[in-house]
């Protein structure tokens, strides 16, 4: 992880730093009241002048005189007004950030219009994954956001905003691109509890209490690794007492080989990521105290090493969950709703009034959502539907898929209550899970987000998000959790 460079508040005449702006392909500057007339117009002669047109990802940089001294003034293009929300001016300030960084000491950036989405996409973009290979020292050393004496209060609170999502969001970054053998269930453990403090409290169970528990369809997943699972829970209060409860519950899954339902090399080599859920909720832990919602949090991830040592759980098994129900295990690769199964029992003990999980659960919902939308599900149309709105507050996407009652039957168990998998194969995968992790909520409102496809991205993911872990969902959770 790197420190973004702190962003910090300018006014326009104070600022020596080579300038940013953002501009429309059909209404010219945004936002940019703050700049004198003579300015403005020479600048759009000049961006004429270099062919630059305002599409979206088109970064240009020109020359002018501005402030009394020559200066460089780099140009983000968003495409069409009409068709520009946070998410374009998020990434197109991701955009200006790469291309400034590593050549430009100082930007200051003109931002009157989503100055959030713009600290945002400045803040998120200054990520490199640096603990294995150091990438050059980055020039950028002052990064700020000019406004005039009017949004200056309002860019402050946006630039404060976030610096703390972005710290949050590069925690879970960095914890999903580690290597799979440097995040052992020990060491997720040992970090919760380092975040001890200001109102957080962790206790982390482990084998011998998860066994105390009858925590037994997450140590039966744990059993093929010679690594020891540890299921952690950690709570926030507030300073002033707290009206309501919920919890966040994260799979974390520290490595998914698939078990003795080996996967094919090819659907392993991202496996690392199969910790996605249990990084989100360490990444809100870390900075919860700061974010300070109005609710008592749980905080609630069952880490473990999914893998075919020679004590593996086995096709055939039956494992007994915390809420005493019996599970049939067909196939060891569907490992996350086993060990989510007993970290929900114990998160509804809490006797929460919400319960959200986060999990890259099923390879189905990367088939039918891609890496940009989520799945989620859910018995409490509330709940869902507060999550929906907090991923658009965030521009993360969550697309609901409906837990028909119908395909109850088809995890119905022959010798057990449940099936891990269903008896029809290559039908409704990702609602699959979700039916069989709502057997372990007890009836309270809950909502199930399958993160397999936007946690951990392929490609280049947006301007602001390089290839490798996205930290998604987790500002979806600060939103929700702040609107508490
Ligand atoms: N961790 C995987 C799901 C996954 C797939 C995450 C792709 C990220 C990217 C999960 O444990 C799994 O193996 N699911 C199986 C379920 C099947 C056996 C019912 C799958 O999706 O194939
Ligand atoms: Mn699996
Ligand atoms: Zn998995």
């Amino acid at each position: 992880m790197i420190a973004a460079a702190p962003l910090s508040v300018k006014a326009l005449e104070d600022s020596s730093a080579d300038l940013a702006v953002f501009v429309y392909e059909d209404a010219g500057l945004a936002g940019a009241k703050a700049l004198p007339n003579a300015l403005k117009n020479a600048l759009a002669a000049k961006l004429k002048d270099e062919g630059f047109k305002g599409g979206a990802k088109e970064i240009a940089r020109v020359e002018l005189e501005a402030f009394g001294r020559v200066r460089r003034v780099f140009a983000a293009g968003l495409g069409k007004k009409k068709a520009a929300g946070s998410e374009t001016f998020r990434r197109a300030a991701g955009a200006l950030l790469s291309s400034v960084r590593g050549k430009r000491e100082a930007l200051a950036v003109v931002c009157a219009e989503q100055p959030l989405a713009i600290a945002e996409g400045l803040a998120l973009a200054s990520y490199k994954y640096e603990e294995y290979k150091k990438g050059d020292a980055d020039k950028l050393k002052t990064l700020s956001l000019v406004a005039d004496a009017a949004s200056k209060g309002a860019i402050e609170k946006a630039c404060a905003k976030a610096a703390l999502g972005a710290e949050a969001v590069f925690l879970a970054r960095d914890l999903v691109n580690r290597g799979p053998s440097d995040k052992t269930p020990k060491s997720l453990a040992d970090l919760a509890e380092s975040l001890k403090g200001h109102g957080v409290t962790v206790e982390v169970i482990d084998r011998k209490k998860a066994e105390a528990l009858g925590m037994g369809s997450f140590l039966g997943v744990a059993r093929g690794s010679a690594q020891p699972p540890a299921m952690v829970h950690m709570v926030y209060k507030p300073k002033s007492g707290a009206k309501r409860r919920v919890a966040i519950v994260g799979k974390g899954i520290t490595f998914d080989s698939g078990g003795l339902s080996l996967k094919p090399a090819a659907s392993m080599e991202d496996m690392k990521c199969d910790m996605a859920g249990a990084a989100s909720v360490l990444a809100v832990f870390k900075i919860i105290a700061r974010l300070a919602p109005k609710a008592e949090v749980h905080g609630i991830f069952a880490a473990a090493y999914n893998m075919p040592g020679p004590d593996a759980y086995k096709p055939g098994d039956v494992l007994t969950a915390m809420n005493g129900k019996t599970i049939e295990v067909w196939n060891t690769d569907a490992e996350g709703r086993l060990v989510l199964a007993d970290a929900l029992c114990l998160a509804a003990k809490q006797e929460p009034e919400a319960i959200v999980d986060l999990a890259t659960l099923t390879g189905a919902v990367v088939v039918a959502l891609g890496s940009k939308v989520a799945g989620i599900m859910g018995n409490d149309r509330r709940l869902v539907a507060a999550i929906q709105s907090a991923g658009e507050r965030a521009d993360e996407p969550f697309c609901e898929l409906p837990l028909v009652e119908d395909y109850k039957e088809n995890i119905k168990g022959n010798i057990a209550e449940l099936l891990n998998i269903s008896k029809v194969k290559g039908e409704a995968g990702s609602i699959i899970g979700g039916l069989f992790l709502q057997e372990f909520v007890s009836g309270i409102p809950w909502a199930h987000l399958d993160i397999a496809g936007t946690a951990f991205a392929g490609g280049d993911w947006a301007s602001y998000s390089p290839k490798g872990a996205t930290g998604s969902p987790v500002r979806t959770l600060l939103e929700w959790l702040e609107s508490l």
